[in-house]
Protein backbone atom coordinates (compact mmCIF):
# COMPACT_ATOMS: atom_id res chain seq x y z
CA UNK A 1 0.00 0.00 0.00
CA UNK A 2 1.67 3.13 -0.67
CA UNK A 3 2.21 5.25 2.30
CA UNK A 4 0.52 8.35 1.38
CA UNK A 5 -2.52 6.14 1.66
CA UNK A 6 -1.67 6.01 5.51
CA UNK A 7 -1.13 9.94 5.97
CA UNK A 8 -4.50 11.51 5.71
CA UNK A 9 -6.06 12.87 8.96
CA UNK A 10 -8.82 14.66 9.69
CA UNK A 11 -8.93 16.80 12.57
CA UNK A 12 -12.57 17.97 13.83
CA UNK A 13 -11.44 20.60 16.62
CA UNK A 14 -12.70 23.26 15.38
CA UNK A 15 -16.75 21.87 15.72
CA UNK A 16 -16.60 22.47 19.34
CA UNK A 17 -16.49 24.72 22.15
CA UNK A 18 -13.47 23.82 24.00
CA UNK A 19 -11.64 25.44 20.63
CA UNK A 20 -14.50 28.38 19.54
CA UNK A 21 -16.55 29.10 22.42
CA UNK A 22 -20.14 29.25 23.17
CA UNK A 23 -21.20 28.62 19.26
CA UNK A 24 -19.45 25.41 18.97
CA UNK A 25 -21.11 22.07 20.26
CA UNK A 26 -20.35 20.16 22.85
CA UNK A 27 -19.63 16.17 24.36
CA UNK A 28 -23.69 16.06 24.87
CA UNK A 29 -24.26 17.02 21.31
CA UNK A 30 -21.68 14.14 20.24
CA UNK A 31 -23.82 11.86 22.76
CA UNK A 32 -27.10 12.19 21.14
CA UNK A 33 -26.06 11.65 17.41
CA UNK A 34 -24.10 8.71 18.01
CA UNK A 35 -26.75 6.59 17.73
CA UNK A 36 -28.16 7.95 14.72
CA UNK A 37 -24.60 7.29 13.31
CA UNK A 38 -24.52 3.94 14.74
CA UNK A 39 -27.83 2.80 13.29
CA UNK A 40 -26.88 4.65 9.51
CA UNK A 41 -23.32 2.64 9.48
CA UNK A 42 -25.23 -0.54 9.84
CA UNK A 43 -27.74 -0.28 7.69
CA UNK A 44 -24.99 0.93 5.31
CA UNK A 45 -23.10 -2.19 5.78
CA UNK A 46 -25.98 -4.12 5.21
CA UNK A 47 -26.89 -2.26 2.18
CA UNK A 48 -23.20 -3.30 0.98
CA UNK A 49 -23.66 -6.59 1.86
CA UNK A 50 -26.62 -6.62 -0.05
CA UNK A 51 -25.00 -5.82 -3.06
CA UNK A 52 -26.96 -2.29 -3.31
CA UNK A 53 -23.67 0.01 -3.11
CA UNK A 54 -21.31 -0.98 -5.30
CA UNK A 55 -19.05 1.84 -5.16
CA UNK A 56 -17.57 0.61 -2.22
CA UNK A 57 -15.90 -2.59 -4.53
CA UNK A 58 -14.33 -0.43 -7.07
CA UNK A 59 -11.13 -0.20 -5.43
CA UNK A 60 -10.75 -4.01 -5.23
CA UNK A 61 -11.62 -4.51 -8.21
CA UNK A 62 -8.49 -5.89 -9.43
CA UNK A 63 -10.28 -6.99 -12.78
CA UNK A 64 -11.47 -4.31 -13.49
CA UNK A 65 -7.97 -2.17 -12.82
CA UNK A 66 -6.39 -4.19 -15.16
CA UNK A 67 -8.62 -3.95 -17.79
CA UNK A 68 -7.97 -0.02 -17.49
CA UNK A 69 -4.38 -0.24 -17.57
CA UNK A 70 -4.29 -2.77 -20.57
CA UNK A 71 -6.60 -0.91 -22.93
CA UNK A 72 -4.35 2.91 -21.13
CA UNK A 73 -0.98 1.03 -22.54
CA UNK A 74 -2.53 0.09 -26.10
CA UNK A 75 -3.96 3.69 -26.06
CA UNK A 76 -0.41 5.07 -25.21
CA UNK A 77 1.22 3.06 -27.72
CA UNK A 78 -0.98 4.23 -30.96
CA UNK A 79 -1.64 8.03 -29.67
CA UNK A 80 -0.33 10.98 -27.97
CA UNK A 81 -3.24 12.78 -26.50
CA UNK A 82 -6.36 11.19 -25.05
CA UNK A 83 -9.74 13.26 -24.76
CA UNK A 84 -12.41 12.35 -22.43
CA UNK A 85 -15.75 13.58 -23.37
CA UNK A 86 -17.85 13.81 -20.74
CA UNK A 87 -19.40 15.39 -17.99
CA UNK A 88 -21.05 15.70 -14.07
CA UNK A 89 -19.51 12.49 -12.81
CA UNK A 90 -17.74 11.14 -15.98
CA UNK A 91 -15.30 14.58 -15.57
CA UNK A 92 -15.13 15.68 -12.62
CA UNK A 93 -13.02 13.07 -10.70
CA UNK A 94 -10.34 12.49 -13.38
CA UNK A 95 -9.99 16.43 -13.41
CA UNK A 96 -9.27 15.71 -9.98
CA UNK A 97 -6.55 13.77 -9.76
CA UNK A 98 -5.11 14.97 -12.91
CA UNK A 99 -4.80 18.77 -11.64
CA UNK A 100 -3.79 16.83 -8.12
CA UNK A 101 -1.31 13.92 -8.67
CA UNK A 102 -0.94 13.81 -12.13
CA UNK A 103 1.77 16.44 -12.26
CA UNK A 104 3.86 13.51 -11.04
CA UNK A 105 2.87 11.02 -13.85
CA UNK A 106 5.84 9.81 -15.77
CA UNK A 107 5.38 9.07 -19.59
CA UNK A 108 1.59 9.54 -19.97
CA UNK A 109 -1.01 10.70 -22.59
CA UNK A 110 -1.36 14.15 -22.21
CA UNK A 111 -5.33 13.52 -21.26
CA UNK A 112 -7.40 16.48 -21.88
CA UNK A 113 -11.28 16.44 -20.05
CA UNK A 114 -13.89 18.35 -22.06
CA UNK A 115 -16.91 18.88 -19.94
CA UNK A 116 -18.65 21.43 -21.44
CA UNK A 117 -20.33 21.68 -24.49
CA UNK A 118 -19.32 25.55 -24.54
CA UNK A 119 -18.86 26.14 -28.43
CA UNK A 120 -15.86 28.69 -27.82
CA UNK A 121 -13.47 26.36 -25.70
CA UNK A 122 -14.85 23.01 -27.58
CA UNK A 123 -14.10 24.09 -30.79
CA UNK A 124 -10.39 25.88 -29.75
CA UNK A 125 -9.88 22.81 -27.70
CA UNK A 126 -10.42 20.42 -30.98
CA UNK A 127 -8.31 22.95 -33.39
CA UNK A 128 -5.24 22.35 -31.11
CA UNK A 129 -5.50 18.62 -32.07
CA UNK A 130 -3.68 16.39 -33.96
CA UNK A 131 -6.11 14.11 -34.82
CA UNK A 132 -3.95 11.41 -36.26
CA UNK A 133 -2.32 11.11 -33.06
CA UNK A 134 -5.34 11.88 -30.47
CA UNK A 135 -7.89 8.73 -29.34
CA UNK A 136 -11.34 10.03 -27.57
CA UNK A 137 -12.67 8.37 -24.33
CA UNK A 138 -16.73 8.97 -24.74
CA UNK A 139 -17.88 8.60 -21.17
CA UNK A 140 -21.44 8.52 -20.13
CA UNK A 141 -23.20 5.85 -17.77
CA UNK A 142 -26.67 6.27 -19.10
CA UNK A 143 -24.80 6.43 -22.98
CA UNK A 144 -28.09 9.31 -23.62
CA UNK A 145 -26.38 12.55 -21.94
CA UNK A 146 -26.61 15.00 -25.01
CA UNK A 147 -23.89 17.14 -24.08
CA UNK A 148 -21.95 13.96 -24.24
CA UNK A 149 -23.42 13.10 -27.56
CA UNK A 150 -23.50 16.33 -29.21
CA UNK A 151 -19.59 16.27 -28.72
CA UNK A 152 -19.17 12.86 -29.55
CA UNK A 153 -21.28 13.67 -32.73
CA UNK A 154 -18.87 16.60 -33.88
CA UNK A 155 -15.75 14.66 -33.15
CA UNK A 156 -16.87 11.45 -35.12
CA UNK A 157 -17.29 14.18 -38.21
CA UNK A 158 -14.30 15.65 -38.10
CA UNK A 159 -12.52 11.92 -37.58
CA UNK A 160 -14.95 10.91 -40.88
CA UNK A 161 -13.40 14.11 -42.53
CA UNK A 162 -9.71 13.87 -41.86
CA UNK A 163 -7.59 12.62 -44.58
CA UNK A 164 -5.66 10.05 -43.13
CA UNK A 165 -8.54 8.64 -41.14
CA UNK A 166 -11.72 8.64 -43.06
CA UNK A 167 -14.64 6.03 -42.40
CA UNK A 168 -12.04 3.13 -42.26
CA UNK A 169 -10.18 4.23 -39.44
CA UNK A 170 -11.92 6.68 -37.43
CA UNK A 171 -13.32 3.95 -34.80
CA UNK A 172 -10.44 3.32 -34.04
CA UNK A 173 -9.97 6.57 -32.10
CA UNK A 174 -12.88 5.94 -29.98
CA UNK A 175 -13.01 4.26 -26.64
CA UNK A 176 -16.68 3.92 -24.95
CA UNK A 177 -17.18 3.58 -21.22
CA UNK A 178 -20.71 3.27 -20.60
CA UNK A 179 -23.14 0.63 -18.91
CA UNK A 180 -22.53 -2.90 -20.26
CA UNK A 181 -25.88 -3.43 -21.67
CA UNK A 182 -28.79 -0.88 -22.24
CA UNK A 183 -28.41 3.15 -23.25
CA UNK A 184 -27.51 4.69 -26.60
CA UNK A 185 -23.83 4.65 -26.11
CA UNK A 186 -23.52 0.96 -25.24
CA UNK A 187 -25.73 0.18 -28.79
CA UNK A 188 -23.59 2.66 -30.74
CA UNK A 189 -20.30 1.23 -29.21
CA UNK A 190 -21.15 -2.15 -29.90
CA UNK A 191 -22.43 -1.68 -33.38
CA UNK A 192 -19.69 0.29 -34.56
CA UNK A 193 -17.31 -2.05 -32.73
CA UNK A 194 -15.73 0.79 -30.37
CA UNK A 195 -13.14 -0.61 -27.49
CA UNK A 196 -15.62 -0.17 -24.60
CA UNK A 197 -15.13 -0.38 -20.91
CA UNK A 198 -18.32 -1.20 -18.33
CA UNK A 199 -19.47 1.26 -15.60
CA UNK A 200 -20.72 -1.56 -13.43
CA UNK A 201 -24.85 -1.54 -12.96
CA UNK A 202 -24.92 0.34 -9.86
CA UNK A 203 -22.42 2.84 -9.54
CA UNK A 204 -23.76 6.37 -10.33
CA UNK A 205 -21.77 9.07 -12.16
CA UNK A 206 -20.71 11.04 -9.25
CA UNK A 207 -19.97 7.78 -7.44
CA UNK A 208 -17.90 5.89 -10.36
CA UNK A 209 -14.37 7.73 -10.37
CA UNK A 210 -12.87 4.55 -9.35
CA UNK A 211 -14.12 2.31 -11.88
CA UNK A 212 -12.83 2.62 -16.08
CA UNK A 213 -14.63 6.09 -15.57
CA UNK A 214 -11.84 7.58 -14.16
CA UNK A 215 -9.29 4.53 -14.18
CA UNK A 216 -8.81 4.57 -17.92
CA UNK A 217 -8.08 8.24 -18.65
CA UNK A 218 -5.91 8.32 -15.28
CA UNK A 219 -4.01 4.84 -16.08
CA UNK A 220 -3.34 6.34 -19.61
CA UNK A 221 -2.07 9.69 -18.18
CA UNK A 222 0.57 7.42 -16.18
CA UNK A 223 -1.34 8.22 -12.80
CA UNK A 224 -0.38 5.27 -10.56
CA UNK A 225 -4.47 4.15 -10.32
CA UNK A 226 -2.72 1.04 -7.65
CA UNK A 227 -1.83 3.97 -5.71
CA UNK A 228 -4.96 5.74 -6.06
CA UNK A 229 -7.43 2.88 -5.27
CA UNK A 230 -4.63 1.54 -2.21
CA UNK A 231 -5.96 4.80 -0.55
CA UNK A 232 -9.22 4.30 -1.26
CA UNK A 233 -9.23 0.81 -0.03
CA UNK A 234 -6.95 2.41 3.50
CA UNK A 235 -9.93 4.78 3.55
CA UNK A 236 -12.34 1.92 3.52
CA UNK A 237 -11.16 0.04 6.44
CA UNK A 238 -11.53 3.20 8.67
CA UNK A 239 -14.13 4.02 6.89
CA UNK A 240 -16.06 0.73 8.34
CA UNK A 241 -15.23 1.00 11.42
CA UNK A 242 -18.68 0.35 13.61
CA UNK A 243 -17.38 3.23 16.34
CA UNK A 244 -18.66 6.57 14.46
CA UNK A 245 -16.26 8.25 17.19
CA UNK A 246 -13.32 6.18 15.37
CA UNK A 247 -15.15 6.59 11.69
CA UNK A 248 -13.68 9.38 10.33
CA UNK A 249 -16.47 9.62 7.63
CA UNK A 250 -18.94 8.89 10.08
CA UNK A 251 -18.01 11.65 12.44
CA UNK A 252 -17.56 14.27 10.35
CA UNK A 253 -21.10 13.79 8.77
CA UNK A 254 -22.62 13.88 11.86
CA UNK A 255 -21.08 16.96 13.11
CA UNK A 256 -22.05 18.35 9.32
CA UNK A 257 -25.19 17.43 10.10
CA UNK A 258 -25.30 18.91 13.98
CA UNK A 259 -24.12 22.30 12.15
CA UNK A 260 -26.78 22.13 9.45
CA UNK A 261 -29.61 21.31 11.90
CA UNK A 262 -28.72 23.32 15.16
CA UNK A 263 -26.09 26.04 14.13
CA UNK A 264 -27.81 26.73 10.99
CA UNK A 265 -24.72 25.87 8.59
CA UNK A 266 -26.77 25.27 4.87
CA UNK A 267 -22.85 25.91 3.96
CA UNK A 268 -20.22 23.70 3.42
CA UNK A 269 -17.15 25.26 2.07
CA UNK A 270 -14.20 23.21 1.29
CA UNK A 271 -11.21 25.43 1.16
CA UNK A 272 -7.98 23.66 0.06
CA UNK A 273 -4.67 25.20 0.22
CA UNK A 274 -3.06 24.03 -3.03
CA UNK A 275 -3.74 24.90 -6.64
CA UNK A 276 -4.08 21.29 -7.60
CA UNK A 277 -6.63 20.51 -5.35
CA UNK A 278 -9.20 22.87 -5.89
CA UNK A 279 -10.49 20.31 -8.85
CA UNK A 280 -10.89 18.24 -5.76
CA UNK A 281 -12.92 20.65 -4.23
CA UNK A 282 -15.51 20.97 -7.42
CA UNK A 283 -15.56 16.88 -7.70
CA UNK A 284 -16.63 17.37 -3.62
CA UNK A 285 -18.98 20.03 -4.73
CA UNK A 286 -21.20 17.44 -6.67
CA UNK A 287 -21.02 15.15 -4.64
CA UNK A 288 -22.68 17.02 -2.30
CA UNK A 289 -25.00 18.69 -3.97
CA UNK A 290 -26.78 16.18 -6.39
CA UNK A 291 -26.56 13.53 -3.29
CA UNK A 292 -28.17 15.34 -0.74
CA UNK A 293 -30.40 18.15 -2.44
CA UNK A 294 -33.45 16.59 -2.25
CA UNK A 295 -37.15 17.10 -2.26
CA UNK A 296 -38.49 14.65 -0.46
CA UNK A 297 -37.48 12.07 1.78
CA UNK A 298 -37.30 8.27 1.68
CA UNK A 299 -40.84 8.02 2.97
CA UNK A 300 -42.14 10.63 -0.01
CA UNK A 301 -42.48 13.63 2.33
CA UNK A 302 -41.35 17.41 1.56
CA UNK A 303 -37.74 17.53 3.38
CA UNK A 304 -36.25 20.13 0.51
CA UNK A 305 -33.14 19.31 1.98
CA UNK A 306 -29.41 19.71 1.58
CA UNK A 307 -25.89 21.62 2.27
CA UNK A 308 -24.97 24.34 -0.18
CA UNK A 309 -21.40 23.09 -1.15
CA UNK A 310 -18.79 25.87 -1.74
CA UNK A 311 -15.35 25.21 -2.93
CA UNK A 312 -12.81 28.02 -2.17
CA UNK A 313 -8.48 28.55 -2.92
CA UNK A 314 -6.25 28.96 0.23
CA UNK A 315 -4.77 31.51 0.21
CA UNK A 316 -6.53 33.44 -3.00
CA UNK A 317 -9.97 33.25 -0.84
CA UNK A 318 -8.47 34.72 1.79
CA UNK A 319 -8.41 38.03 0.12
CA UNK A 320 -11.73 37.53 -1.37
CA UNK A 321 -14.05 35.28 0.19
CA UNK A 322 -13.38 35.05 4.08
CA UNK A 323 -14.01 38.45 5.62
CA UNK A 324 -17.33 37.23 4.83
CA UNK A 325 -16.50 33.43 6.48
CA UNK A 326 -15.40 35.42 9.64
CA UNK A 327 -17.90 38.02 10.16
CA UNK A 328 -20.69 37.55 7.88
CA UNK A 329 -23.57 35.13 8.61
CA UNK A 330 -23.26 32.11 10.92
CA UNK A 331 -24.55 29.96 7.95
CA UNK A 332 -21.00 28.32 6.75
CA UNK A 333 -19.19 25.68 8.58
CA UNK A 334 -15.69 25.58 6.44
CA UNK A 335 -13.33 22.27 5.70
CA UNK A 336 -9.84 22.92 5.00
CA UNK A 337 -7.51 20.93 2.67
CA UNK A 338 -4.08 20.85 3.54
CA UNK A 339 -0.78 19.98 2.26
CA UNK A 340 1.87 19.11 4.53
CA UNK A 341 4.62 18.57 2.05
CA UNK A 342 4.22 20.35 -0.97
CA UNK A 343 6.41 19.44 -4.05
CA UNK A 344 8.61 22.03 -6.00
CA UNK A 345 9.21 23.99 -2.73
CA UNK A 346 10.77 27.17 -2.91
CA UNK A 347 12.71 29.14 -0.55
CA UNK A 348 11.83 32.67 -0.37
CA UNK A 349 15.35 34.30 -0.70
CA UNK A 350 16.89 36.45 2.12
CA UNK A 351 17.06 40.30 1.54
CA UNK A 352 16.72 43.66 2.76
CA UNK A 353 17.77 42.64 6.09
CA UNK A 354 17.38 46.37 7.30
CA UNK A 355 13.88 46.76 6.40
CA UNK A 356 11.98 44.01 8.85
CA UNK A 357 8.52 44.04 6.98
CA UNK A 358 9.91 42.32 4.10
CA UNK A 359 12.74 40.96 5.42
CA UNK A 360 10.79 38.52 8.01
CA UNK A 361 9.96 36.53 4.74
CA UNK A 362 13.26 35.51 3.89
CA UNK A 363 14.44 31.95 4.59
CA UNK A 364 10.39 30.92 5.04
CA UNK A 365 9.49 27.94 2.07
CA UNK A 366 6.81 28.55 0.14
CA UNK A 367 4.40 26.20 1.14
CA UNK A 368 5.23 26.38 5.16
CA UNK A 369 3.99 30.27 4.47
CA UNK A 370 0.67 28.44 2.50
CA UNK A 371 0.04 26.64 5.59
CA UNK A 372 0.80 29.11 8.19
CA UNK A 373 -2.17 31.23 6.32
CA UNK A 374 -4.40 28.30 6.64
CA UNK A 375 -3.47 27.86 10.05
CA UNK A 376 -3.81 32.01 10.55
CA UNK A 377 -7.74 31.36 8.36
CA UNK A 378 -8.71 28.64 11.17
CA UNK A 379 -7.78 30.84 14.24
CA UNK A 380 -9.65 33.50 12.86
CA UNK A 381 -12.85 31.21 12.31
CA UNK A 382 -12.53 30.42 15.60
CA UNK A 383 -11.97 33.43 17.60
CA UNK A 384 -15.22 34.62 15.99
CA UNK A 385 -16.81 30.86 17.05
CA UNK A 386 -17.39 29.77 13.27
CA UNK A 387 -17.02 26.13 12.99
CA UNK A 388 -14.24 24.31 11.08
CA UNK A 389 -12.52 21.13 10.43
CA UNK A 390 -9.30 20.34 8.53
CA UNK A 391 -7.56 17.37 6.37
CA UNK A 392 -4.34 17.32 6.33
CA UNK A 393 -2.46 15.06 3.75
CA UNK A 394 1.44 14.75 3.95
CA UNK A 395 1.42 14.99 0.24
CA UNK A 396 -0.71 15.55 -2.48
CA UNK A 397 -0.55 12.38 -4.57
CA UNK A 398 -2.69 9.73 -5.85
CA UNK A 399 -2.96 7.81 -2.92
CA UNK A 400 -3.82 10.33 -1.00
CA UNK A 401 -6.49 11.87 -3.49
CA UNK A 402 -8.00 7.94 -3.39
CA UNK A 403 -8.55 8.19 0.51
CA UNK A 404 -9.98 11.20 0.05
CA UNK A 405 -12.48 9.82 -2.56
CA UNK A 406 -13.47 7.05 -0.42
CA UNK A 407 -13.77 9.29 2.78
CA UNK A 408 -16.05 11.99 1.54
CA UNK A 409 -18.29 8.87 -0.81
CA UNK A 410 -18.82 7.13 2.32
CA UNK A 411 -19.24 10.85 4.26
CA UNK A 412 -22.08 11.44 1.70
CA UNK A 413 -23.70 8.14 2.31
CA UNK A 414 -23.86 8.52 5.58
CA UNK A 415 -25.24 11.98 5.52
CA UNK A 416 -28.13 11.05 3.33
CA UNK A 417 -28.81 8.39 5.77
CA UNK A 418 -29.26 10.87 8.89
CA UNK A 419 -31.19 13.09 6.47
CA UNK A 420 -33.16 10.07 5.66
CA UNK A 421 -33.07 10.61 1.84
CA UNK A 422 -31.79 8.98 -1.18
CA UNK A 423 -27.87 9.85 -1.95
CA UNK A 424 -27.68 8.13 -4.82
CA UNK A 425 -30.50 9.53 -7.29
CA UNK A 426 -30.74 12.75 -9.01
CA UNK A 427 -34.09 13.66 -9.90
CA UNK A 428 -33.34 17.50 -10.28
CA UNK A 429 -30.78 16.50 -12.91
CA UNK A 430 -32.95 13.98 -14.79
CA UNK A 431 -35.27 16.47 -15.13
CA UNK A 432 -33.65 19.05 -16.82
CA UNK A 433 -31.80 16.50 -19.21
CA UNK A 434 -35.28 15.61 -20.03
CA UNK A 435 -36.37 19.31 -20.86
CA UNK A 436 -33.47 19.95 -23.10
CA UNK A 437 -34.40 16.46 -25.02
CA UNK A 438 -37.84 18.58 -25.26
CA UNK A 439 -36.16 21.50 -26.70
CA UNK A 440 -33.88 19.78 -28.77
CA UNK A 441 -37.00 18.07 -30.41
CA UNK A 442 -35.95 14.34 -29.56
CA UNK A 443 -39.06 12.16 -30.14
CA UNK A 444 -41.29 10.94 -26.60
CA UNK A 445 -40.04 14.60 -25.67
CA UNK A 446 -42.72 17.27 -26.59
CA UNK A 447 -44.51 17.95 -23.39
CA UNK A 448 -41.32 18.61 -21.94
CA UNK A 449 -41.25 21.40 -24.72
CA UNK A 450 -44.23 22.58 -24.48
CA UNK A 451 -43.90 23.29 -21.03
CA UNK A 452 -40.94 25.33 -22.08
CA UNK A 453 -42.45 27.54 -24.64
CA UNK A 454 -45.14 28.02 -21.77
CA UNK A 455 -42.39 29.42 -19.53
CA UNK A 456 -41.17 31.70 -22.14
CA UNK A 457 -44.85 32.51 -23.07
CA UNK A 458 -45.01 33.25 -19.33
CA UNK A 459 -42.25 36.53 -19.48
CA UNK A 460 -43.51 39.98 -18.85
CA UNK A 461 -41.72 42.16 -21.30
CA UNK A 462 -41.62 44.98 -18.23
CA UNK A 463 -39.69 42.70 -16.42
CA UNK A 464 -37.38 42.17 -19.48
CA UNK A 465 -34.91 45.43 -19.33
CA UNK A 466 -32.26 46.77 -21.76
O1 LIG B 1 -23.61 11.89 -10.78
C1 LIG B 1 -24.36 11.77 -11.73
O2 LIG B 1 -25.07 10.77 -11.87
C2 LIG B 1 -24.43 12.84 -12.80
O3 LIG B 1 -23.71 13.97 -12.47
C3 LIG B 1 -23.89 12.28 -14.09
O4 LIG B 1 -22.55 11.90 -13.91
C4 LIG B 1 -23.99 13.29 -15.23
O5 LIG B 1 -25.29 13.77 -15.32
C5 LIG B 1 -23.58 12.64 -16.55
O6 LIG B 1 -24.38 11.52 -16.77
P1 LIG B 1 -23.93 10.36 -17.72
O7 LIG B 1 -22.70 9.75 -17.17
O8 LIG B 1 -25.08 9.41 -17.72
O9 LIG B 1 -23.70 10.97 -19.06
Amino acid sequence: MASAARSVRLDVNGFFSHMIGAHGLDGHDLDIIVPRLSAALESLDARRQGGELPFYDLPYDQAGIAACKALAAQLRADFDTLVVLGIGGSALGTKAVLEGAGARAAGGMRVVVADNIDPASFSQMLGELDLSRTAFNVISKSGGTAETLAQFLIVREKLLAHASIGPQRWGRHIVATTDPDKGPLRALADSEGFHSLPVPPGVGGRFSVLSAVGLLPLAAAGVDIDALCAGARHADTLCSLADPRANPAALHAGLLLLALKQRGCGIHVLMTYSDGLLRLAEWYAQLWAESLGKARALDGSVVETGQTPVRALGATDQHSQVQLYVEGPRDKVVTFVRVEEHEHELTIPKAYADKEEIAYLGGLRLGQLLNMEQRATELALAESGRLTSVVTIDRCDAGSIGYLFHLFEVQTLVMGALLNIDALDQPGVEAGKRLTYGMAGRNGYAAEAARVSAMLARKRDDLVLG
